[in-house]
């Protein structure tokens, strides 16, 4: 058989908005079988399960635990789609189970998570490839050969920024997790907190215990462009400063929350060769900065 028509015993965890995302374009790829599936919660998976057999037929093992789903199915590919504060713990069980691994970003939730993510990968002698997907999009391939073609002369500074619109937050009370949700392994290796509805689904962006807030969450996919653009590894400085002037003081108590990352943020790195300034605001977007509808 030509490794073209190989289909891979794939599995998802974390069957929210862009775990399914991935799937679908896996399944659309032709080489995967979805054989299993997992999330924490119902709600999520069980509506995820079905649209995998209604596009492929394929009829996945589901499971809460992704533990229990790597030792009894033994996927080939493991693609990762939960909240960050997961990533790193998830990403090595499944390259140390002997699958290859498609880990959404930001790679982890710490820098000493990535590196151990990068360890295990090598140890096990396994793939272990992250969601920076523009680095394959046909506008930022011919974007980046422009630059590299030294058209645009020497960069001295580079400007990335995303601007959201936003205003003063509203706290908003905790409540019971819904009917369905294992709540404390979605929490897992992080704090514990009551159960908001601003966490999840797709919230956790903005609080720190599960993600690092609009930088972790598409600075990220900017600083990726610059490193792939330029082939610079890191920056010799970097110095940032933010807060919440405008959404507010962070609230965390038994009874109600708030987000607690910051609703605007300047950061500078010094790179060798240029300067990279970061500027993100959950206020006041405006047509001219437009980054995002
Ligand atoms: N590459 C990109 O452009 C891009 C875009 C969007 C999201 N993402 C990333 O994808 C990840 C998921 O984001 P989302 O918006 O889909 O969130 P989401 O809330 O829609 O989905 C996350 C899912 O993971 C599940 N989950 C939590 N803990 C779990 C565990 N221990 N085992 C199994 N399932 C678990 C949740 O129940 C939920 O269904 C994030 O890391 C995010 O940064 C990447």
């Amino acid at each position: 058989m030509q490794a073209k028509d190989k289909k891979y015993r794939t599995a998802l965890i974390g069957t929210g908005w862009w775990g399914m995302n991935i799937l679908r374009e896996a399944m659309a790829a032709g080489q995967s079988q979805v054989i299993a599936m997992c999330d924490v919660d119902e709600n999520q998976i069980t509506p995820a399960a079905a649209e995998v057999t209604r596009l492929s037929g394929d009829q996945p093992k589901l499971y809460k635990d992704y533990r229990e789903m790597l030792a009894k199915e033994k996927p080939e590919v493991v693609i990762v789609g939960t909240p960050d504060h997961w990533h790193a713990l998830i990403a090595i069980a499944a390259v140390e189970s002997g699958a290859h691994v498609y880990v959404e970003k930001p790679i982890s939730h710490t820098i000493n998570e990535g590196r151990a993510m990068v360890n295990a990968a090598r140890a096990a002698k396994r793939v272990m490839q992250v969601g920076t997907h523009r680095r394959i999009s046909p506008h930022n391939i011919s974007g980046r050969d422009f630059i590299r073609s030294g058209k645009v002369g020497k960069i001295g500074m580079v400007r990335c920024f995303v601007h959201y619109g936003g205003g003063p937050e509203k706290v908003e009370p905790n409540t019971e997790p819904p009917k369905g949700l294992d709540w404390e392994m979605w929490c897992g290796p992080a704090p514990l907190r009551p159960f908001n509805k601003k966490i999840h689904t797709r919230g956790f962006r903005n609080f720190l215990d599960y993600a690092n807030g609009t930088l972790g969450d598409w600075g990220i996919h900017w600083i990726d462009q610059i490193l792939w653009i330029t082939g610079e590894k890191y920056p010799r400085k970097v110095f940032s400063t933010g807060g919440r002037q405008i959404a507010g003081p962070v609230v965390n108590t038994k009874e109600a929350q708030t987000t607690d990352a910051p609703d605007h943020q300047l950061a500078a790195f010094e790179f060798e060769q240029f300067t990279v300034s970061w500027e993100h605001r959950r206020f006041g977007a405006n047509n001219a900065e437009k980054t995002h509808p």
